[in-house]
């Protein structure tokens, strides 16, 4: 660290010295090097254009200086007003269009469009709806009428209660609004992060009746990497808690069905989609157990991974910081592997808060002691300058994800994510979409449009976005050669993608 430092210091202080003061004014050709000095240090600063990609870049370029003077500007509004107006813009149409590598950072439970689930899943025979004493629904598939639960005490048949209700589409829209995050008025009906965790957490368990159910699960699945595709990605990296599945008859999966079904499904979906790589699952559990169930997980984890290589990529510990233990707190748990003599790669979420200081703080610092290969958000990282040195030094990468920060109101205006730092030192970065369905987005291409628009801001060009792409496979956790392998299907993609741009400029 301290060696890197100094290197940093001879290679740029000398610059410094050799600027020239003439008449009181700033040589101005030393001026233009410090300036491409400096820009050559953010993401994607080292990567050389071709001239075809120089002349997308251009348009680029004016295209942002557009959106930048119009009269709202999306990164800088809530998300579910910013939507309509991100539609919209040119910028995103291509970011659509353009090959992105990998998505490394999405849970299973929030993978797939909400649309899908209350349109085609609760269509499906025998579906059961509950309403909860606290205005949420719990859904269950079953042969006959189901009993009650504690938190569902009266069960209807879904297909009987829409016959009766007659207004399907309004019926459904309010089905909708369960599942998702989305509101009009976000502001007023999330005044602070509290009250919009507890309704992500509520949305959570209302759809996990739906996807838990087993047949659902591989169309859901299936279905969430096509999404993915449509969205011009090729590989995928999932936070799964894998969860019990069940059948019709009350027959009940354990987890290795479960990650046997994400296994076969993949297969199916690579078989059927040459152009997509595959996807491989970040074994989850949450920050509200105990240290000994964590114990538990993560020797099951080791045993799952031993048994499924090419699925199991490692090991998470999931939910909300704030209000959860911190990493430290399950040292027993996560020194286990290195006690033991075996590997479990861990991709921790840390340091998705604004608690400077707390212990909730010091997660990202404990995540990088515990040797982990990639850091979720790290929101707080650039406050951390030594975690931030380590984090550099050892090539761990933030998975950025700035419409979750936004939407869990960590940040309101995205030009003041903490992330413009990060980029603008071109730390390791890969960009993901954490819950898509929740908030409403699917693939990454709202959230490359933040962080291209909003966070990176006009300094931002096409190699800021071909390093993001490409970081995406470089820092997942693909073996080698199959890293060489998508990168070599990455390249052809884009080159197609510069070609058919440039044609319809
Ligand atoms: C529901 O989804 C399944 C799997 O994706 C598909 O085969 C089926 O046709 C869909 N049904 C409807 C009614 O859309
Ligand atoms: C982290 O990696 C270092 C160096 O390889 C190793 O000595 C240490 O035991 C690892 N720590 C844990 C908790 O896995
Ligand atoms: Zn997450």
């Amino acid at each position: 660290m301290v060696i890197s430092i100094c290197q940093a210091v001879v290679t740029y202080v000398p610059l410094l010295w050799m600027v020239r003061v003439t008449d009181g004014m700033p040589d101005p050709a030393q001026r233009d090097l410090l300036m491409r000095q400096e820009a050559s240090r953010q993401t994607g600063g080292q990567v050389t254009l071709t001239v075809a990609e120089q002349k997308l870049d251009a348009y680029l370029h004016q295209l942002k200086e557009q959106e930048m003077s119009a009269a709202q500007f999306p990164p800088a509004i809530h998300f579910f007003k910013a939507k309509p107006l991100i539609q919209k813009s040119p910028i995103f149409k291509l970011l659509q269009k353009m090959p992105k590598g990998a998505a490394l950072h999405i849970h299973t439970s929030s993978l797939v469009g909400v649309e899908w689930l209350v349109k085609n899943v609760t269509y499906r025979p025998h579906c059961y709806i509950c309403f909860t004493w606290d205005n949420s629904v719990r859904f269950l598939f079953s042969e006959r009428q189901p009993f009650p639960r504690w938190d569902c005490f009266y069960w209807r048949l879904l297909e009987t209660l829409r016959a009766q209700i007659g207004d399907p589409t309004g019926f459904d829209n309010s089905l909708m609004q369960q599942l998702t995050l989305f509101t009009e008025d976000p502001d007023v009906e999330y005044p602070s992060q509290e009250v919009v965790w507890e309704r992500f957490e509520k949305a959570f368990i209302a759809a996990a009746g739906l996807i838990t159910h087993a047949p659902v699960l591989r169309d859901y699945f299936y279905k969430g990497l096509e999404e993915l595709l449509h969205d011009n990605i090729m590989y995928l990296e999932f936070r799964s808690g894998l969860s019990r599945t069940y059948e019709l008859d009350g027959t009940i999966h354990d987890k290795v069905w479960t990650l046997k079904t994400f296994q076969e499904v993949t297969r199916k979906f690579t078989a059927d989609h040459l152009d997509f790589l595959g996807a491989r699952v970040i074994i989850s559990v949450h920050r509200a157990l105990s240290v000994s169930e964590v114990k538990a997980a993560v020797k099951e984890a080791i045993q799952l991974q031993k048994d499924f290589p090419d699925v199991v990529a490692g090991f998470d510990m999931v939910g909300r910081e704030d209000s959860g233990r911190s990493l430290w707190y399950f040292r027993e748990a996560l020194s286990m592997p290195a006690e033991l003599g075996v590997t479990l790669p861990y991709f921790f979420h840390a340091g998705e808060t604004d608690d400077d200081g707390t212990n909730v703080d010091q997660n990202i610092l404990d995540a990088l002691l515990f040797n982990t290969t990639r850091i979720g958000h790290g929101y707080a990282l650039a406050h951390h300058p030594l975690a931030k040195e380590l984090s550099r030094k050892r090539n761990v990468a933030v998975e950025l994800c700035p419409i979750s920060n936004q939407v869990l109101k960590l940040v309101s205006d995205l030009r003041n994510h903490p992330a413009a730092v990060l980029m603008s030192e071109g730390h390791p970065m890969v960009i993901s979409s954490d819950d898509p369905s929740l908030f409403g987005t699917t693939g990454l291409s709202y959230d490359f449009y933040q962080t291209f628009v909003g966070i990176g801001g006009l300094k931002a060009n096409l190699g800021t976005l071909k390093e993001l792409a490409l970081n995406s496979i470089r820092y997942s956790s693909l073996q080698a050669h199959l890293k060489d392998t998508g990168l070599v299907m990455w390249q052809k993609k884009w080159d197609a993608f510069i070609f058919s741009s440039l044609n319809h400029l």
